[in-house]
């Protein structure tokens, strides 16, 4: 990130978030071996990061221009040729409303459309900063994934590469990732405030080697070899399918899963160890049958593709839940004593005055769920899968739950069948938002979406019919 930022002939760099100073001593490195003289410059939140940054090698000369204070609230009011960052990753809901509406007041005002409420502090920091990017000037940032692939993301990158030129989009495989460990998949934007092009250089890097990424950086991208695998693509492209992924023909606008099925979450309780119990444990409360219905929990409790009635087994024999206490409205005091104890219990521990619980009538009443006849482990290390629910349970938030828009058992297996194709599963990373290890979190309406290959629905004999949009779309 050094090496590119500093590509161009900047006697200055800047981190608007220097912490504990890894810039700085990258820095330090790479002007010690160009042999140049590189002005440090920084601000920085959090006072006691100083002797952080001290303790791990910088001097106090190399911290002496670094101002604590705050770059969001506080910018600078001169512009930088070189910036650099790995800057503060707060997610939305952990914003005070105060500082939300400051983002977002902030962000209308330099791009000229809001930003959807869920993106986070990292997004406007980005924003930021490319404000107080000088012209001709280089930044390098290092941010999650969820910059190209949250719900604000395309506004943003519409605006950010109507405005700068994007040099290179550097991704990196679980082996090679910067912060092993933390459950974030981090990428590098490299960008300039110079005329937009069409093209840029996506790469992934498959193992860790600084010496080799920063010598392929500072051959402007040119000689990639083993071990970073680079690609030019069209904006264009990359904007349809996402910067994070990797380069695709465009979405196809061919069949997606939402013409054949519809995804909803799993049930929500708001307390499992409250009301999904082990057998054991609902024997001893002595709950009546009928109000106990057969659930998974866990992506973990279901380690293939199907369950059936023996997985169900499998789980009771080893003390865990399956049984979820799916209560009606029916009032406490007709409810069988049993049952009336066990919801006198649950207003004891306070569980009726939990958020999500408080919100229902009565309190103990349990989202319902038709059996899905398939579920879907969406967040999952490298193992998104489809289920095949053979033991008419119900899942947890664990899972979605996807419903066939048609009923036929015919139109089941053949949609079963287009579900496991490794093509479909593939696409996966179409649709889905990804974090670190290669796990991948694909929601309900981003399951919809995903592209179903023509040639898969072929295979499994599954037709389309598709909307006149989709016939437009196509070209038909
Ligand atoms: C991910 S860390 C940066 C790590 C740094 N590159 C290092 O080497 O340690 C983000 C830093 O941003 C600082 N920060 C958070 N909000 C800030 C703000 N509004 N202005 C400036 N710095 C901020 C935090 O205190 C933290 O040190």
């Amino acid at each position: 990130m050094i090496t590119y930022a500093l590509g161009g002939s900047s006697t200055e760099i800047f981190d608007p978030a220097v912490g504990a100073g890894a810039f700085f001593r990258a820095a330090k490195t790479v002007i010690s071996i160009q042999q140049r003289e590189i002005k440090l410059l920084g601000m920085e939140l959090d006072p006691e990061s100083r002797q952080q940054a001290l303790d791990t090698g910088l001097s106090v000369g190399d911290l002496r221009e670094v101002e604590f204070r705050d770059f969001l609230l506080n910018p600078p009011t001169r512009v930088f040729d070189a910036i650099v960052a790995n800057p503060p990753y707060i997610r939305h809901h952990r914003l005070s409303q105060e500082t939300k509406s400051y983002l977002k007041h902030f962000g209308t005002k330099l791009i000229g459309k809001s930003l959807d409420g869920r993106a986070g502090y990292h997004v406007y920091f980005f924003l930021r900063a490319l404000q107080v990017l000088s012209k001709q000037g280089r930044l390098a940032f290092i941010m999650p994934a969820d910059v190209c692939e949250g719900v604000f993301a395309n506004t943003l990158w519409r605006w950010v590469l109507d405005n700068y030129r994007l040099d290179a989009v550097i991704t990196f495989a679980p082996e090679a990732t910067p912060f092993p460990g933390v459950d974030t998949n981090a990428i590098v934007f490299m960008l300039r405030n110079d005329k937009p092009r069409t093209t840029f250089t996506w790469a992934k890097c498959l193992s860790p080697n600084d010496a080799k990424l920063s010598a392929w950086v500072d051959s402007n991208f040119q000689n990639s070899g083993i071990g970073i695998h680079a690609n030019s693509r069209t904006i264009k492209e990359a904007l349809e399918t996402g910067l994070s992924r990797p380069p695709s023909n465009g979405v196809p606008h061919g069949a997606v899963l939402g013409d054949f099925a519809f995804a909803v979450r799993g049930i929500a309780t708001g307390a499992n160890e409250f009301f999904f119990l082990t057998q054991a444990r609902a024997r001893e409360l002595c709950i009546p049958t009928e109000w106990l219905i057969s659930a998974v929990g866990r992506t973990r409790d279901v380690p293939g593709e199907w369950i059936t009635p023996d997985t169900i087994g499998d789980l009771k024999a080893s003390g865990r839940p399956t049984l979820l206490l799916s209560l009606d409205g029916t009032p406490q005091a007709t409810l069988p004593e049993p049952l009336r104890q066990y919801v006198k219990h649950g207003e004891e521990l306070g569980l009726d005055k939990r958020s999500l619980i408080s919100s229902r009538n009565p309190w103990y009443k349990m989202e319902v769920r038709t059996t899905p006849p398939f579920l879907f482990a969406y967040l999952g290390r490298r193992n998104a899968r489809f289920i095949r629910n053979l033991a008419g349970v119900v899942p947890l938030t664990g899972f979605l739950c996807l419903y066939p828009r048609r009923t036929e058992l015919d139109f089941i297996e053949k949609l079963w069948n287009v579900l496991r194709d490794p093509e479909t599963i593939s696409n996966l990373a179409l649709v889905g938002k990804s974090y670190g290890a290669g796990a991948i979190k694909v929601e309900p309406r981003a399951l919809e979406r995903l592209p179903l290959p023509e040639s898969v629905l072929r295979r499994w004999g599954l037709d389309w019919n598709p909307t006149p949009e989709q016939l437009n779309l196509i070209g038909a």
